[in-house]
């Protein structure tokens, strides 16, 4: 483990992505401080990547609804409004604090493989050919968005399924703007995507132009599709005409999805996994969340002193990145845990997490590789003012997942297929490589990088963290859980600090650019190979203390804080 001398505190030198600005409002008669991409409230708190989703699960809260009807609606609106990121044709995990029982709910909603699928179907000619993974109507898996959200609702909401979609039904209809990440993310795209007269109508402009940021966009279908659902959105979905539509739609593609696939799906809970940290439980999704990595690397550095090393410093960097790289070389052994047994007791057992810390200290740096990529995914959190906290990560994978879009539903398809191994030693799109452990298989779900995260104190909740962006969305959360606890940044520091990550393949540290030369020149000199990129992921979270709740949405990605 290198070590060098700390290195000043580095909240002063926060990149400077917003301008703080506070204004006191009052609404409903509470005092609410507000800033740019944070918000402070009393009572209750939505924060999520999209302002119009955030405004749609605050208008449930102020209507009686929990944190789980919010949580619907926050969802449903979210796949309207980022539709390149999730969406009812994709999936996720949402993760409950309920305060009436005072424990913890995990919901897998996770997308399962076709009962067609195998674990060769995307070799061609003796070779693996990625592309079919990632791009057209092999590369979809069955949806799990609507069973999940449904399942959450009449386990734990109070209103009807039609009451939580109004808001989703009305943003589709009526119009919203098309927010600046996803205008950034069309081009890179577009020629994907223009052709498709779906897309092009809601994303391009006449000439064919990508829409600029800020235009008003309108997926009537979609809003036709979600009213459609009525108060029995699985029913409706997954059986009947819906279902058959996108079975026929994804068969006249060469897919393999069918209507008995949409018709077999269930969601599943599954108890959360926990870890002790410095004073704190930390609680998040098992696999197929391979969110326990998030735990080994706090585990790691638990009780280690990196709270004396400095914000951002090089030592604490380099101790991070040692760990981190560990907790990614145990992903491995992470799957659908219908399918392979992971050893999830084991490898957050204090033996392990001992044995890994100190194989960590050990480590040399290897030769650089390709580096990784941000791609879709959308995070969201709420607290309510019953007290139950509700965090949730949802995706249809790839920006616009498979792009299909069953036009006469306005329904964009996930790619999720890529988050299985494609092949054996064959990395998916976020570089990272395919384990026996996670190959395809029919009904398999496959591997997935979402940490929706609810840390308690005493007992009582203390922040709920989440995030976008891959495998970054590991490192994303560890560092904001640790900058949160251990250097007491409060969420909008903790979401604008510069992060690390390294994910073992490659073996390469990614940097984010606004990390200071001087603590990139101090890693570079410990001999890592750093390779620096814009942005690595986003992060969103609430700082939650007994009537003070604080949140923040990563203001690389944008989004919407509000609260009562
Ligand atoms: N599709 C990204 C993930 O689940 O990790």
């Amino acid at each position: 483990m290198p070590t060098k001398p700390n290195f000043p505190a580095a909240a002063a030198r926060r990149r400077a992505r917003l301008p703080i600005v506070t204004l006191l409002i009052v609404v409903f008669g509470a005092r609410v401080t507000r800033v740019a991409g944070a918000a402070a409230a009393p009572h209750a708190m939505v924060v999520a990547e999209s302002a119009p989703a955030a405004r749609a699960g605050l208008e449930i809260l102020r209507k009686g609804g929990n944190a789980v009807d919010a949580a619907v609606a926050t969802a449903l609106a979210l796949g309207v409004t980022n539709a390149s990121s999730c969406g009812i044709g994709g999936g996720g995990f949402m993760l409950i604090y309920w305060a009436k029982t005072g424990k913890l709910y995990a919901l897998d909603y996770r997308e399962v493989a076709p009962a067609a699928a195998r674990a060769d179907m995307y070799m061609r000619s003796g070779q693996p050919d990625e592309q079919l993974a990632r791009t057209g109507a092999l590369a979809v898996a069955v949806p799990g968005e609507l069973a999940g959200l449904d399942a959450a609702r009449r386990r734990f909401g109070t209103m009807e399924f039609s009451r939580l979609a109004a808001p989703a039904i009305k943003l589709a209809r009526a119009g919203f703007p098309l927010n600046p990440h996803m205008a950034r993310e069309i081009p890179l795209i577009a020629p994907l995507i223009n052709q498709d007269p779906s897309f092009r109508a809601i994303y391009f402009n006449p000439d064919g132009t990508p829409r600029h940021a800020g235009a008003m966009l309108h997926n009537p279908n979609l809003a036709a599709l979600i009213e459609s659902l009525g108060d029995d959105p699985d029913a409706r979905f997954y059986h009947g005409e819906i279902a058959a539509k996108i079975a026929d739609f994804v068969k006249a593609r060469g897919g393999i999805l069918t209507a008995q696939d949409l018709a077999n799906y269930r969601p599943v809970w599954r108890d959360p996994i926990h870890l002790a940290y410095d004073g704190y439980d930390l609680y998040t999704i098992p696999p197929p969340s391979s969110a326990g990595v998030v735990l080994e690397i706090l585990g790691m550095l638990s009780n280690s002193g990196v709270a004396g090393l400095g914000v951002d410093s090089p030592a604490y960097l380099a101790r991070l990145i040692e760990v981190m790289r560990q907790g990614f070389i145990d992903r491995a052994q992470y799957a659908d845990p219908a399918f392979v047994k992971v050893p999830i007791a084991t490898l957050l057992s204090p033996q392990h997490l001992a044995a890994a810390r100190e194989r960590a200290l050990h480590h040399l740096p290897a030769p650089p590789a390709a580096p990784a990529h941000d791609h879709g995914t959308s995070n969201f959190a709420i607290v309510d003012r019953f007290g139950n906290v509700v965090e949730v990560t949802t995706t249809v994978n790839t920006i616009f997942g498979a792009k299909l879009m069953v036009p006469s539903l306005g329904l964009v398809l996930n790619d999720e297929m890529d988050d299985f191994g494609v092949a054996p030693g064959v990395p998916n799109v976020f570089k990272l490589v395919g384990e026996e452990n996670n190959e395809v298989a029919p009904g398999k779900r496959p591997l997935s990088s979402m940490s929706p995260l609810i840390a308690l104190k005493n007992g009582r909740p203390a922040l709920a963290v989440g995030g976008s962006g891959g495998p970054t969305i590991i490192s994303g959360v560890a560092q904001v859980t640790i900058d949160t606890f251990a250097y007491h940044l409060n969420p909008e520091a903790a979401v604008r600090l510069p992060r690390v990550h390294q994910q073992a393949h490659p073996d390469l540290v990614f940097i984010e650019q606004n990390l200071p030369f001087r603590t990139r020149d101090e890693l570079a000199a410990m001999g890592y190979h750093l390779k620096i990129v814009p942005e690595l992921g986003a992060i969103s979270a609430i700082r939650i203390r007994p009537g003070a709740l604080r949140g923040a949405f990563d203001p690389l990605k944008g989004g919407g804080a509000v609260g009562d």
